[in-house]
């Protein structure tokens, strides 16, 4: 080996730094992870037998250096500052107002105000010393003057860069300086912190209750091993001392940083008015539950930092910058009582009802509590001080309790043991955190059932509302969803409210969603996993509900697109009696049970045919035949008349038989059938 142990270190940990920044900053890696384990691999092992060239800044020592006792104290080379707040669009104008007067009283009202608008990220702050390019020192912000070491830490994420590649600065507009103080947001990613924070509480750890917490907590341990094991990552926005010359707009500073290999935010918008800042910040108000981090506003800086500068502070903030808060969606309120409500699929749900708290621009009074088995884990009790949380379209939810607020009088949730609509006890499914009422005549559970079969996404009666589906099962014209179909007019009269026109309206409406397609009333049946994705994916593959009623399992789990629970499903939804007679009441209805396929090549060899069907066919149902001879052109009538042009026979024809010899009528099996239409299946 002509190359000696201490130059091979030194390259190892060259490549894995500079993977590790292909990796975490520019999400664009160019070796496979086992590659990569495999170079970190050499490097442990050189650096266990060769200690004195193992360096501070080895990417091995990602897995977390000794613990510590307690964090030492560093004072910070330049004030950590702060930001003045804005809430809305009129404070930010406002801002830029104070500070055209103010540069109009310095002589400068010639200066041209453009922007920066960059992600407000609500994690950590960290401020971070490279000294010759290398990573010497990171600390919190503490007062802002003085804050802690967190070095060891912070040396455990992998976003951050421990050495800026000197011999690389050939294409920078600024070289590195000397020494370089850049500030950053370590945080935990959205999708990864749900994960973890589940994790914590499976293992009856105690959960976090919001990513920010937990950055702050898992950066603030002695055991650096313990941060090591936690997802957190690093956003660079700013540069608070450099010994040398750096960029003078924000925007360079921030394309410098990341070619100096840190990373930044993307999302990041130049504005060259303040009417642009404001459509950023409003384009924000509607992303911002898109980003995988936690952003709670926008950070708006003139861009020009010398003139930013020139501006001064108030107190801690500086005047050059703002930022434009988001409503909050976060808030704490009283737990005043938890309510119990049966859904269409029998389980029974809690929900919070909330002293009322303003969150996000809405007032919320109630807010989900999810299940018991959450109540249990989180000890949420009632009169506790609960965190409230509402993230865009989400419904909000309770996060968790402040034990510490408690005082004493609060009182545990106790799941019920019968069900709170129809009194019969309560079921756990089995491996399931959800308790349910298996009662088939639970009113409730019949109002959400109905309720759901005439709602937009299934069989959409428009005529047909909530309040409808509560007043009729209530009178007991209803204790199915297929009594729908078999409403008396003369019963609906006697209805308060429901004078001729309405009654019209509403059999009209219920009339005409008979000819809804075969997708839409299976999505109407609630099966469980079925909703009108799954129910097309069903339908496209076996044609009819008749088909799908006689498919195992195994065939149905076969079908490209569907799972093993929604095969279960659907298997046990036909396993029942209940089902199966409820089918039979919407078949004499007269509803679709088979798709309408639309050919799409448009070969149509049945078109202006007519045909009748009798008899058991040996693999069509009544219905797919139907389907078939339609998609295909020809027209399907009840009854053989001099109009009719084949006689599609099955085992045990009957009377039509008869009927089509005498009148002379075309008669055609199965076989022939699709031997006409070109079909071999
Ligand atoms: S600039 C003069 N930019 O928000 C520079 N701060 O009070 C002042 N923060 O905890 C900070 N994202 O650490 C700036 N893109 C961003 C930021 C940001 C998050 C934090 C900052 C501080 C708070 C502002």
């Amino acid at each position: 080996m002509s190359e000696s142990i201490a130059e091979r270190i030194a390259a190892l940990r060259d490549e894995l730094n500079f993977h590790l920044h292909r990796y975490h900053v520019l999400n664009d890696p160019v070796i496979s992870d086992a590659e990569y384990d495999a170079l970190f691999r050499e490097l442990q092992a050189l650096e266990a037998d060769y200690p004195e060239l193992a360096t501070a800044d080895s990417p091995t020592r990602r897995v977390g250096g000794d613990a510590v006792d307690e964090f030492v104290k560093v004072a910070h080379p330049a004030p950590i500052l702060s930001l003045a707040n804005a809430f809305d669009a009129e404070g930010l104008r406002e801002w830029e107002r104070r500070t055209r007067r103010l540069l109009t009283q310095t002589g400068q009202e010639e200066a041209r105000l453009e922007y920066m608008v960059e992600p407000k990220i609500d994690g950590l702050t960290v401020v971070l010393t490279y000294e010759s390019g290398r990573f010497v020192l990171g600390a919190t912000r503490g007062n802002g003057e003085i804050g802690e070491n967190i070095t060891p830490n912070l040396l455990t994420l992998a976003a951050l860069p421990r050495r800026i590649p000197i011999d690389r600065q050939a294409g920078l507009t600024h070289p590195v300086p000397g020494r370089l103080v850049v500030r950053g947001e370590a945080f935990f990613p959205l999708d990864q912190f749900d994960v973890w924070n589940e994790g914590r509480l499976a293992a009856g750890e105690k959960s976090y209750m919001n990513p920010r917490n937990a950055a702050s907590g898992s950066l603030r341990q002695l055991d650096p091993k313990i941060t090591a094991a936690r997802p957190l990552t690093l956003l660079c926005y700013d540069i608070v001392l450099a010994d040398g010359a750096i960029p003078g707009t924000q925007w360079e500073r921030l394309r410098w940083l990341k070619a100096l290999g840190f990373p930044i935010p993307s999302e990041i918008a130049f504005c060259r008015d303040i009417e642009a800042v404001i459509a950023a910040y409003e384009g924000w108000l509607e992303k911002r539950n898109q980003i995988n981090y936690e952003v709670d506003g926008i950070v708006v800086k003139i861009n020009d930092r010398r003139l930013a500068d020139d501006l001064g502070f108030v107190g801690k903030d500086p005047r050059g910058a703002i930022a434009g808060k988001f409503p909050a969606q976060e808030k704490t309120t009283t737990l005043l009582d938890v309510n119990l409500s049966v859904g269409r699929t029998g389980i029974v749900a809690p929900t919070a009802v909330l002293e009322p708290v303003e969150l996000g621009g809405v007032i919320v009074r109630n807010a989900t509590l999810h299940n018991f088995d959450e109540i249990a884990r989180k000890d949420i009790r009632i009169g506790d001080k609960v965190w409230v949380k509402r993230a865009g379209d989400v419904i909000p939810y309770v996060v968790g309790p402040i034990p510490d607020l408690r005082d004493g009088t609060e009182r545990p949730i106790e799941p019920p043991t019968t069900c709170p609509a129809c009194g019969e006890p309560v079921r756990r499914i089995e491996g399931e955190v959800a308790i349910t009422c298996d009662n088939p005549a639970c009113p409730e559970q019949l109002v959400r059932r109905i309720e759901y079969f005439v709602s937009r996404g299934a069989m959409d009666i428009g005529s047909f509302g909530s309040q409808t589906a509560v007043l009729l099962t209530e009178k007991q014209l209803i204790h199915d969803m297929a009594d729908i179909y078999f409403l008396r007019r003369e019963d609906l009269l006697e209805l308060e409210g429901f004078k001729d026109k309405k009654v019209d309206r509403l059999l009209e409406g219920i009339e005409a969603s008979k000819a809804q397609p075969a997708t839409r009333f299976l999505t109407a049946l609630g099966i469980r996993f079925v909703g009108s994705v799954i129910a097309a994916t069903l339908l496209d593959a076996f044609v009819s509900i008749d088909r799908l009623q006689e498919a195992t399992q195994e065939e149905i789990e076969a079908v490209y697109g569907l799972g093993k629970e929604t095969a279960v499903s659907v298997v046990s939804w036909f396993q029942d009696e209940r089902n199966l007679r409820l089918l039979e009441k919407f078949r004499e209805a007269g509803l679709n049970f088979a798709v309408d396929r639309v050919e799409p090549v448009g070969e149509q060899p049945l078109a202006g045919l007519t045909f009748v069907i009798t008899g058991t066919l040996p693999t069509l149902s009544r219905d797919e035949a139907k389907s078939l001879i339609e998609n295909y052109g020809g027209k399907v009538t009840g009854s053989v008349s001099k109009n009719t042009d084949f006689l599609l026979v099955g085992e045990n024809a009957g009377s039509k038989l008869t009927k089509a010899e005498a009148l002379g009528v075309a008669i055609l099996d199965e076989e022939a059938l699709r031997a006409k239409i070109g079909d071999r299946g």
